[in-house]
């Protein structure tokens, strides 16, 4: 008896063993925030920091992503696919994240996301401090600027506003400062002529040229340096993520503000006045006037309104 006892104890040990040692292969390979916040670091805190993060989201510390955006939480345990976080990640919600995409995350990079949010957002044993981002990133020496460089500046300064989501309901003008995709696109009209920042409206709005000068919640407006950073961005041909140059989008309606100049010009950007152009209030040298043109191939803007405002 006392032998069948012991042999018939063999299996249960056995598959103790086996348990015991699958549980902690399983805690050995759980995902924990010690885990995903260096992707976190690089990825997403470049805009996801400080008082003016972008949508209100923080996710440069634990206790950050927790308390989620203005909008509401960003994590769900219960149903991780459905939480933000992931669906921005995956282009399930848009803009897909990060906004400076693409390239956007790995697929093993959006797994062990999603896996940290299934199992419960653990912390894991030491939590890593990660460091504020150091101002704008810089492009290395001889790289040309990328919509990488400037796409914090319009994502904690801007996007508020410049979003389908944004706390003045739509995008003002319809224009969204969300994705390098609206920021160049000439759909309605150009904000942005590659290799023009003197006929891009956008740059105008920055400078206070054009009125009412943007951000149009500033003072504090953006700084020389951030201005001086969008407008080289452009002059090099307003390039994606991946260096890539936008091409001019000719034909393209603009619509511009500023300081008529003798010499038909506005600031000091030429103006194509031809027979055709209707010139309307008389308007001179010094005077605030609105531009409304199409662009040529070059670039120059062919105007056809020109009107004191
Ligand atoms: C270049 C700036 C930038 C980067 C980098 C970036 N984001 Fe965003 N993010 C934004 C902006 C701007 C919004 C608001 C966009 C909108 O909804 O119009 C946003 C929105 C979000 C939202 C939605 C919040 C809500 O409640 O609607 C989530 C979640 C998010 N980002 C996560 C991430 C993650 C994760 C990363 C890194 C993988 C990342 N972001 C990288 C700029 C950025
Ligand atoms: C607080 C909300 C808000 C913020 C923040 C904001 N804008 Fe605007 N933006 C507006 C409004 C409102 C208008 C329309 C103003 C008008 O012309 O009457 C506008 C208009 C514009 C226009 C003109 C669009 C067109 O079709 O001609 C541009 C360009 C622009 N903004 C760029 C920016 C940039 C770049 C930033 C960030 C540096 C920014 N805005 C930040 C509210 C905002």
């Amino acid at each position: 008896m006392k032998a069948a006892t012991a042999t018939a104890g063999w299996p249960v040990l056995f598959t103790t063993i086996l348990l015991w040692s699958l549980t902690t292969a399983a805690r050995a390979n759980e995902t924990t925030y010690r885990d995903i916040a260096p992707l976190l670091a690089s990825q997403c805190i470049v805009c996801h920091s400080g008082e003016a993060a972008a949508a209100g989201l923080r996710l440069d510390s634990y206790d950050a992503i927790l308390k989620g955006s203005s909008r509401g939480p960003v994590v769900d345990t219960t149903r991780a696919e459905d939480s933000e976080l992931i669906r921005r990640i995956k282009g399930i919600s848009q803009p897909r994240m990060p906004m400076t995409g693409p390239p956007y995350l790995t697929e093993n990079e959006i797994a062990s996301l999603e896996r940290w949010v299934a199992g419960g957002l653990k912390k894991g044993k030491t939590l890593p401090q990660t460091p504020a981002p150091q101002g704008l990133p810089a492009p290395a020496d001889g790289e040309p600027l990328t919509y990488r460089h400037v796409a914090p500046v319009f994502a904690k300064r801007c996007a508020k506003c410049h979003s389908d989501q944004g706390i003045m309901g739509g995008p003002p003008e319809g224009y969204r400062l969300n994705s390098y995709a609206s920021t160049v696109s000439a759909s309605d009209r150009a904000r942005v002529v590659p290799g023009h920042p003197k006929a891009s409206e956008l740059v105008r709005r920055i400078r206070g040229q054009s009125r009412p000068r943007m951000p149009f919640d500033g003072p504090p407006y953006l700084d020389d340096d951030e201005i001086r950073l969008i407008e080289d961005w452009i002059a090099q041909g307003a390039r994606d993520s991946n260096g890539e140059p936008s091409p001019i989008p000719a034909g393209a309606r603009v619509r511009l503000h500023g300081t008529l100049g003798p010499g038909r010009q506005l600031d000091g950007l030429s103006l194509i006045i031809g027979s055709r152009t209707r010139i309307d209030k008389n308007p001179r040298p010094g005077d605030y006037v609105q531009v409304r043109g199409r662009l040529d191939k070059a670039g120059n803007v062919q105007v056809e309104r020109l009107r004191r405002r």
